[in-house]
């Protein structure tokens, strides 16, 4: 990656991923930056001084008080010649002490002195991770402070656990780093089920009932989902080739069997599909011949997918569901939410013209069952998907500190 030569402070903390900082190092030396080496005192159990001096050919510093000749104290000298500050591996203990500002080591008296953008690489115990003090500790630094999170990746882990927690590969700290990407994965390790499209009930083999539905909001979720770690599920109408797993169906019923199949492995489900409230009593093999008479067709009702997963979701599960309405859109939506035991509903009226169905624009009101309300203004379906992923990420960080707090 040819970048213009960047003044780098890499600030390692105490975590056993700190050894592959040594490869960091020589990666970044090689392609021309100069990188300068703040450990903090733990950090130096788990890295030695000397190859990270030789590697990056620099003093490697962690102490405040050091004898450098200079006009200014070294946390001042280092953080105003920073292009770029780097904290990888970010331990639980060093996220915690830039959320408060806690300057007890050189490295974090550094990043309260340094305008530079900094990057934090976590690596930590799966639960340390995913414990609320750490998430909302990473809300206030991303949020609040305007630092770049290279996201930690799911995998084995030294601790012997299994799950999120392992630092991102240095190939992927370093190009997040250069091209100053920002990587908040606020989904990740998070089972998302996505249901797209509308359904169709057959009547012959040759006609069915259907809706306006295009798939459009469904899929535009279901990629937002994934750009924000989660591991998504689409279950749609619509022919969709991703980089996940995608589930085709026709029918309601169809939909549901997956649904269930999936849902109880799911943190959340998120039922855009516009579903078939009924469907004909019989649907003939053959294709039904014209007649001079009129036709009736019986139908009969499906049942309401929503409805029945409300009832039976565990506690932490997240429904998320939609209503699409062409009177009284958010009476309608509300009554929808508490009838369907659901946590949140996405209202749209579907009676402003392209705007909704088939369209790549949608405006919505998005209830929650603790009564916020949010009203999104006409805008393209993919800005509407991030900000409902959003909103799914907010409702599981608010589910942890109901239980924690
Ligand atoms: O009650 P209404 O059909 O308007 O509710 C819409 C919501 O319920 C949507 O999220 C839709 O996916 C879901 N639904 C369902 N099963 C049905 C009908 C709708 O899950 N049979």
């Amino acid at each position: 990656m040819s970048t213009k030569p960047k003044n780098i402070i890499l600030g390692i903390s105490a975590g056993i991923a700190a050894y592959r900082m040594y490869d960091l190092v020589n990666e970044l030396k090689k392609q021309g930056h100069n990188v300068t080496v703040v450990l903090t005192k733990d950090a130096k159990n788990f890295v030695s001084e000397l190859p990270l001096k030789v590697l990056s050919g620099n003093p490697v510093y962690s102490e405040m008080f050091c004898p450098k000749e200079q006009n200014k104290p070294i946390h001042i000298d280092l953080a105003d010649n920073a292009d770029l500050v780097l904290v990888a591996p970010a331990t639980a203990d060093i996220i915690a002490k830039m959320a408060t500002g806690i300057c007890d080591e050189l490295i974090t008296n550094i990043l309260l002195a340094t305008t530079a953008p900094v990057y934090l690489a976590p690596a930590m115990n799966t639960n340390m991770w995913d414990h609320f003090t750490t998430q909302k500790n990473i809300e206030t630094l991303v949020t609040k402070i305007g630092y770049k999170i290279i996201a930690p990746e799911e995998g084995d882990l030294a601790c012997g656990y299994s799950g999120v927690g392992h630092i991102a590969p240095n190939e992927r700290i370093i190009k997040t780093i250069l091209l100053g990407e920002n990587e908040v994965r606020p989904l990740l390790g998070k089972k998302v089920i996505i249901t797209a499209g509308g359904t169709r009930e057959a009547i012959d083999p040759v006609r069915y009932i259907g809706n306006k539905s295009s798939g459009k909001m469904g899929i535009a979720i279901a990629d937002a989902a994934y750009n924000l770690g989660a591991d998504v599920v689409l279950i749609s109408t619509v022919y969709a080739e991703k980089k996940y797993q995608v589930i085709e169906v026709e029918t309601a019923q169809e939909l549901q069997e997956v649904i269930e199949a999936e849902f109880d492995k799911a943190d959340a489900l998120i039922m855009a599909a516009a579903v078939s409230d009924y469907k004909p009593m019989k649907t003939s093999k053959q294709k039904i011949k014209k007649k001079n008479e009129d036709l009736t067709l019986e139908l009969i009702k499906n049942p309401d997918i929503l409805e029945i997963l409300g009832r039976t979701k565990r506690e932490k599960q997240i429904i998320v569901g939609f209503s699409a309405e062409s009177e009284e859109m958010e009476k309608n939506a509300k009554e929808k939410l508490v009838k369907k035991k659901i946590d949140m509903i996405v209202a749209n009226d579907i009676t402003v013209p392209d705007l909704g169905f088939g369209s790549d624009e949608n405006a919505v009101i998005i209830l929650t069952k603790d009564g916020q309300r949010e009203c999104l203004q006409r805008q393209p379906k993919i800005q509407i998907a991030k900000h409902i992923c959003q909103k799914l990420a907010e409702l599981f960080l608010s589910i942890k500190e109901a239980k924690e707090v």
